[in-house]
Protein backbone atom coordinates (compact mmCIF):
# COMPACT_ATOMS: atom_id res chain seq x y z
CA UNK A 1 0.00 0.00 0.00
CA UNK A 2 1.71 3.22 -1.26
CA UNK A 3 0.92 6.81 -0.92
CA UNK A 4 -1.71 8.91 0.85
CA UNK A 5 -3.50 5.61 1.62
CA UNK A 6 -0.53 3.64 3.65
CA UNK A 7 -2.02 6.45 6.42
CA UNK A 8 -5.45 4.72 6.79
CA UNK A 9 -4.11 1.17 5.62
CA UNK A 10 -4.68 0.32 9.41
CA UNK A 11 -8.27 0.24 8.77
CA UNK A 12 -8.41 -2.38 5.49
CA UNK A 13 -10.51 -5.70 6.69
CA UNK A 14 -13.01 -6.35 8.63
CA UNK A 15 -14.19 -5.30 11.92
CA UNK A 16 -17.24 -6.08 14.42
CA UNK A 17 -18.54 -5.07 18.23
CA UNK A 18 -20.95 -3.57 20.19
CA UNK A 19 -22.25 -0.04 20.17
CA UNK A 20 -24.60 2.26 21.86
CA UNK A 21 -26.92 4.40 20.28
CA UNK A 22 -28.38 7.55 22.12
CA UNK A 23 -30.19 10.98 22.13
CA UNK A 24 -31.81 13.54 23.68
CA UNK A 25 -34.98 12.29 22.10
CA UNK A 26 -34.93 8.96 21.81
CA UNK A 27 -34.19 5.77 23.97
CA UNK A 28 -30.89 4.42 24.07
CA UNK A 29 -30.12 1.43 21.95
CA UNK A 30 -27.63 -1.12 21.51
CA UNK A 31 -26.47 -2.50 18.50
CA UNK A 32 -23.83 -5.08 16.71
CA UNK A 33 -21.95 -3.89 13.73
CA UNK A 34 -19.58 -4.83 10.96
CA UNK A 35 -17.78 -2.90 9.13
CA UNK A 36 -15.47 -3.54 6.16
CA UNK A 37 -12.75 -1.20 4.05
CA UNK A 38 -10.73 -2.45 1.17
CA UNK A 39 -8.83 -1.01 -1.24
CA UNK A 40 -10.14 -1.93 -4.63
CA UNK A 41 -7.87 -0.75 -6.89
CA UNK A 42 -3.97 -0.69 -5.65
CA UNK A 43 -3.64 2.87 -8.08
CA UNK A 44 -5.93 4.72 -6.25
CA UNK A 45 -5.87 6.60 -3.07
CA UNK A 46 -9.47 5.24 -2.01
CA UNK A 47 -10.93 3.06 0.35
CA UNK A 48 -14.17 1.63 -0.33
CA UNK A 49 -16.08 1.24 2.81
CA UNK A 50 -19.51 -0.59 3.97
CA UNK A 51 -21.16 -0.86 7.76
CA UNK A 52 -24.30 -3.14 9.11
CA UNK A 53 -26.07 -3.23 12.17
CA UNK A 54 -28.44 -5.31 13.91
CA UNK A 55 -29.84 -5.82 16.46
CA UNK A 56 -28.38 -7.87 18.96
CA UNK A 57 -30.89 -9.77 20.98
CA UNK A 58 -33.07 -10.53 17.73
CA UNK A 59 -30.40 -10.46 15.11
CA UNK A 60 -32.79 -8.03 12.58
CA UNK A 61 -30.64 -5.63 10.44
CA UNK A 62 -30.89 -1.68 11.80
CA UNK A 63 -28.86 0.98 9.82
CA UNK A 64 -26.70 0.30 7.12
CA UNK A 65 -24.17 2.24 4.78
CA UNK A 66 -21.61 2.34 2.82
CA UNK A 67 -19.43 4.58 0.42
CA UNK A 68 -15.71 5.95 -0.31
CA UNK A 69 -12.51 7.18 1.86
CA UNK A 70 -10.63 9.21 -0.24
CA UNK A 71 -6.94 10.36 1.94
CA UNK A 72 -5.01 12.95 0.54
CA UNK A 73 -1.04 13.48 1.38
CA UNK A 74 -1.37 16.59 3.18
CA UNK A 75 -3.69 14.50 5.55
CA UNK A 76 -7.32 15.55 4.58
CA UNK A 77 -9.44 13.03 4.45
CA UNK A 78 -13.10 13.37 2.07
CA UNK A 79 -16.14 10.71 3.06
CA UNK A 80 -19.10 10.07 0.19
CA UNK A 81 -21.36 7.67 1.95
CA UNK A 82 -24.78 6.44 1.60
CA UNK A 83 -27.28 5.39 4.52
CA UNK A 84 -29.69 3.22 4.31
CA UNK A 85 -32.34 6.21 5.65
CA UNK A 86 -31.97 7.64 2.28
CA UNK A 87 -29.10 10.64 4.19
CA UNK A 88 -26.21 11.09 1.50
CA UNK A 89 -23.16 12.72 3.55
CA UNK A 90 -19.78 14.32 2.23
CA UNK A 91 -17.24 14.50 5.47
CA UNK A 92 -14.54 16.12 5.56
CA UNK A 93 -11.18 16.30 7.84
CA UNK A 94 -8.10 15.00 8.71
CA UNK A 95 -6.31 11.47 9.78
CA UNK A 96 -3.25 11.72 12.08
CA UNK A 97 -1.19 8.44 10.80
CA UNK A 98 1.06 8.21 13.54
CA UNK A 99 -1.26 8.83 16.54
CA UNK A 100 -4.19 6.50 14.33
CA UNK A 101 -7.04 9.01 14.96
CA UNK A 102 -9.51 10.18 11.90
CA UNK A 103 -11.79 13.25 12.95
CA UNK A 104 -14.64 14.20 10.21
CA UNK A 105 -17.13 17.09 10.37
CA UNK A 106 -19.79 16.85 7.69
CA UNK A 107 -19.53 19.28 4.68
CA UNK A 108 -22.65 18.43 3.12
CA UNK A 109 -25.76 16.51 4.58
CA UNK A 110 -28.51 15.45 1.88
CA UNK A 111 -31.88 14.29 1.63
CA UNK A 112 -32.31 14.68 5.40
CA UNK A 113 -35.66 15.48 6.79
CA UNK A 114 -34.47 16.54 11.08
CA UNK A 115 -30.58 15.97 10.23
CA UNK A 116 -28.06 18.97 9.90
CA UNK A 117 -24.45 18.10 10.85
CA UNK A 118 -22.88 15.18 11.44
CA UNK A 119 -19.44 14.44 13.54
CA UNK A 120 -17.23 11.48 13.21
CA UNK A 121 -14.34 10.51 15.29
CA UNK A 122 -12.71 7.33 15.24
CA UNK A 123 -8.92 6.16 17.47
CA UNK A 124 -7.13 2.97 17.15
CA UNK A 125 -5.93 1.91 20.83
CA UNK A 126 -4.73 -1.48 21.42
CA UNK A 127 -5.99 -2.98 18.25
CA UNK A 128 -9.33 -1.69 18.99
CA UNK A 129 -11.33 0.47 16.80
CA UNK A 130 -13.40 2.82 18.25
CA UNK A 131 -16.07 5.94 17.31
CA UNK A 132 -18.29 8.77 18.24
CA UNK A 133 -20.55 9.87 15.59
CA UNK A 134 -22.50 13.29 17.05
CA UNK A 135 -25.40 14.78 15.31
CA UNK A 136 -27.19 17.99 15.32
CA UNK A 137 -30.76 18.42 14.28
CA UNK A 138 -33.13 21.56 13.56
CA UNK A 139 -33.91 21.04 17.72
CA UNK A 140 -30.83 19.91 18.90
CA UNK A 141 -26.69 21.02 18.84
CA UNK A 142 -24.48 18.28 18.26
CA UNK A 143 -24.69 15.42 20.71
CA UNK A 144 -23.65 11.97 20.69
CA UNK A 145 -25.86 9.68 18.83
CA UNK A 146 -23.35 6.64 18.42
CA UNK A 147 -20.56 4.84 20.29
CA UNK A 148 -18.97 1.52 19.41
CA UNK A 149 -16.10 -0.32 19.92
CA UNK A 150 -14.85 -3.10 17.53
CA UNK A 151 -12.30 -5.71 16.98
CA UNK A 152 -10.19 -6.52 13.30
CA UNK A 153 -12.41 -10.10 12.89
C1 LIG B 1 -32.95 7.97 15.64
C2 LIG B 1 -29.96 9.95 12.43
C3 LIG B 1 -27.08 6.09 12.70
C4 LIG B 1 -30.60 3.82 15.08
C5 LIG B 1 -32.37 8.85 14.77
C6 LIG B 1 -32.89 10.16 14.48
C7 LIG B 1 -32.07 10.71 13.57
C8 LIG B 1 -31.01 9.76 13.29
C9 LIG B 1 -32.22 12.07 12.94
C10 LIG B 1 -34.17 10.79 15.07
C11 LIG B 1 -33.83 11.65 16.26
C12 LIG B 1 -35.03 12.40 16.77
O1 LIG B 1 -36.16 11.96 16.54
O2 LIG B 1 -34.83 13.48 17.38
C13 LIG B 1 -28.89 9.10 12.28
C14 LIG B 1 -27.68 9.42 11.55
C15 LIG B 1 -26.86 8.33 11.64
C16 LIG B 1 -27.58 7.34 12.40
C17 LIG B 1 -27.41 10.71 10.83
C18 LIG B 1 -25.48 8.10 11.11
C19 LIG B 1 -24.61 9.09 10.97
C20 LIG B 1 -27.80 5.13 13.34
C21 LIG B 1 -27.37 3.76 13.55
C22 LIG B 1 -28.38 3.13 14.20
C23 LIG B 1 -29.42 4.09 14.42
C24 LIG B 1 -26.01 3.19 13.11
C25 LIG B 1 -28.49 1.69 14.62
C26 LIG B 1 -27.48 0.90 14.79
C27 LIG B 1 -31.51 4.76 15.48
C28 LIG B 1 -32.65 4.47 16.31
C29 LIG B 1 -33.31 5.67 16.49
C30 LIG B 1 -32.58 6.67 15.75
C31 LIG B 1 -33.03 3.09 16.86
C32 LIG B 1 -34.59 5.90 17.34
C33 LIG B 1 -35.80 5.38 16.71
C34 LIG B 1 -36.02 5.95 15.36
O3 LIG B 1 -36.23 7.17 15.24
O4 LIG B 1 -35.95 5.16 14.37
N1 LIG B 1 -31.23 8.63 14.04
N2 LIG B 1 -28.79 7.84 12.78
N3 LIG B 1 -29.05 5.28 13.90
N4 LIG B 1 -31.48 6.09 15.18
FE1 LIG B 1 -30.09 6.98 14.05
Amino acid sequence: MQGAVEGIGYLVGTWRGEGRGLYPTIDSFAYTEELTFCHPDPRKPVLAYSQRTWNPRTSLPMHSESGFWRPKLDGSLEVVLAQSTGLVEVQKGTFDADQKVICLKSDLVGNASKVKDITRVFKLVNGELSYVVEMATAMTGLQPHLKAVLRKV
